[in-house]
């Protein structure tokens, strides 16, 4: 199955050795003068994990362990031994985030010689960082999880890496809502997304279309917001219907497995509870929250097609009560300190986006909150609801992070932002002193195209390539050093409305999130000078991973007969993306 994917390259592009095809590309590899024999794993070789690493000790054996059957038995001292060892010190070394002048806590250093393979990272996260490039130096079955070959001897080139994270905040955004994505599919993201040394998470959790999170106290939001009867087939204007029930959602021990689970790999899983638009799976399941002046909610029903849909909820004292109850559950179960050292669980993610606002001008009981609020217009009910969560999270130790329309009407004073409709929210976030995730529409949103064809399935928006990502710059030029600092970093965002099942997810996520991985971790040039030639060698290797891993990816020659979907109407738009 994979061979056909090499049709149209030359051999020698065949010949990358795995030292040269890291990805995300490390800072350094140096190799000793003498050459060096390398290191080889064999059945004797241990792990000797110091205290803080034993838990990448473990998550060695469970994926490298499996896929190569060697035992890597706990080991002290001697030769023959893999040494995981925490060195707070890499964290100072220069090179690391933008102006921070330090590594970071996820620098790491890999050294292999004829005796050691040393793992030092200056936390457990640098370290686990630092066995993702040691996987992909073992070759692409170290990413299966079993052995394939009676092969009991694998060879690790004489190599030192050097390595450390540009961005802080390196993530994929996955619509949980709009299509489920069971329990099992989180986890299976969250393993590939680590093989990427990615480490945020962002679940979209509830939605217009479906709610997916059990709150104990409002059990009707998953017994009736979790899921819809029929589905929209396509794009919304799409004729056709998949005429069955859709949904799903997380048990709170689901939601407990899944944060442990991306805790053990050194990634925060970030939630987002959409307020106060694309509300309506909430509004169906508790009639009460909408706007019950404007329409009869009571008569609504989990969304089944796609769009902005106009039942939002109403500006009431009971509507905060009620999300408050929500949240009070959210933040036991993605708790500020899942992921120590690296990572971003202080944030909990409020969306704020696409809020249509003409309920809310239709409603008395809303424009009697306008005025009894004193606030200008709909806009300021907007950012009234954005205000009263920003500080109740900070009240509790939580930071708010929401879609860059909780600008409008006036940022509340912690909170960050998610800028997707381009660079301007982020732009204005970070010079007003808010941290930003860049995540603009026209470059890293993966439900976009990936190639101009008639074969591409349900084709939205832009052509997107694996090159247009690999050239999407997440600090904007116009911001001083000072003003860029706030850009935490850059996510890809999979809106799932035309991607009915996990292949269609592979298939608009990867290779592209493979590119947007180097762009948050690498220290790339400007994007006119990135060597996009040297990227698409080493995907050459790194296509041979995603195999391993069972990934249906785009193949670089377009989809494969199974991947398209003839006849679903999509929406492309024609033309490149407008400028950012
Ligand atoms: C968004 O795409 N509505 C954030």
């Amino acid at each position: 199955m994979s061979d056909d994917l090499t049709d149209g390259m030359a051999a020698d592009d065949m010949a990358v050795v795995p030292e040269v095809a890291l990805l995300p590309a490390p800072r350094r590899v140096t190799v000793p003068p003498s050459g060096g024999v390398g290191f080889v794993l064999d059945e004797e070789t241990g792990i000797e994990a110091e205290p803080g690493t034993e838990g990448v000790a473990r998550w060695l054996r469970a994926s490298v362990g499996a896929a190569t059957g060697l035992p890597l038995a706990p080991h002290r001292s001697g030769p023959n031994r893999l040494l995981l060892r925490i060195l707070p010190g890499l964290a100072a070394e220069p090179g690391g985030a933008p102006g921070a002048g330090i590594g970071g806590p996820e620098a790491y250093r890999l050294r292999a010689d004829g005796q050691v393979l040393a793992i030092d990272g200056a936390s457990a996260a640098g370290v686990f960082r630092g066995a993702q490039t040691l996987r992909q130096l073992l070759g692409p079955d170290a990413f299966r999880r079993a052995p394939v070959s009676a092969r009991r001897a694998w060879h690790v080139p004489a190599v030192t890496v050097e390595d450390a994270p540009r961005f802080r905040w390196r993530g994929m955004m996955l619509d949980v809502a709009r299509h489920f994505t069971p329990k099992e599919g989180v986890l299976r993201h969250l393993d590939l997304m680590a093989a990427h040394k990615l480490n945020v998470l962002h679940l979209h959790l509830t939605d217009d279309q479906g709610w997916r999170i059990e709150i104990k106290r409002y059990p009707k939001l998953t017994e009736l917001g979790s899921w819809r009867s029929r589905t929209k087939f396509g794009h919304r204007a799409s004729p056709l219907w998949e005429e069955k029930p859709h949904g799903g959602y997380y048990t709170q021990d689901d939601i407990r497995e899944i944060v442990a689970y991306a805790a053990e790999r050194h990634i925060s899983v970030v939630p987002e509870i959409d307020i106060p638009g694309h509300s309506q799976a909430a509004i169906a399941a508790y009639p009460e929250l909408g706007n019950t002046d404007v329409i009869d909610t009571t008569s609504l029903t989990v969304w089944d097609t796609w769009g902005i849909s106009h039942n939002v909820l109403a500006p009431t004292d009971n509507t905060l009560r009620f999300y408050e109850g929500v949240f009070e559950e959210v933040l036991e179960l993605f708790p500020a300190d899942a992921v120590p050292s690296a990572g971003c669980s202080e944030f909990v993610h409020i969306g704020g986006d696409e809020c249509p606002k003409d309920q809310w001008r239709r409603s008395p009981a809303a424009q009697a909150r306008i005025r009894e609020l004193g606030l200008a217009d709909e806009d300021g009910l907007q950012s009234w609801f954005v205000r009263h969560f920003d500080t109740w999270l900070a009240a509790r130790g939580r930071r708010l992070i929401g879609w860059d329309e909780i600008l409008e009407g006036g940022l509340a004073p912690g909170a960050a932002v998610s800028s997707w409709r381009g660079y301007g929210g982020g732009v204005a976030a970070a010079r007003a002193g808010h941290d930003v995730v860049m995540c603009p529409e026209q470059q890293v949103y993966l439900d976009h195209r990936q190639d101009a064809g008639p074969d591409e399935p349900v084709p939205i928006g832009y052509v997107r390539t694996l090159g247009d990502v690999y050239r999407f710059e997440p600090v904007p030029p116009e911001l001083t050093p000072e003003e860029a600092r706030h850009v935490l970093g850059t996510q890809a965002n999979v809106w799932t409305e035309v991607m009915e099942d996990p292949a269609r997810v592979d298939y608009q996520t990867y290779p592209r999130l493979a590119a947007l991985a180097e762009v948050a971790w690498s220290a790339l040039p400007a994007p006119a000078d990135r060597d996009l030639a040297g990227f698409e060698r080493r995907m050459t290797a790194h296509y041979r991973r995603l195999d391993a891993l069972g990934v249906a990816y785009r193949p670089p020659t377009g989809p494969r007969p199974w991947q398209r979907r003839p006849g679903v109407l999509g929406r492309p738009i024609e033309g490149p993306p407008p400028a950012l």
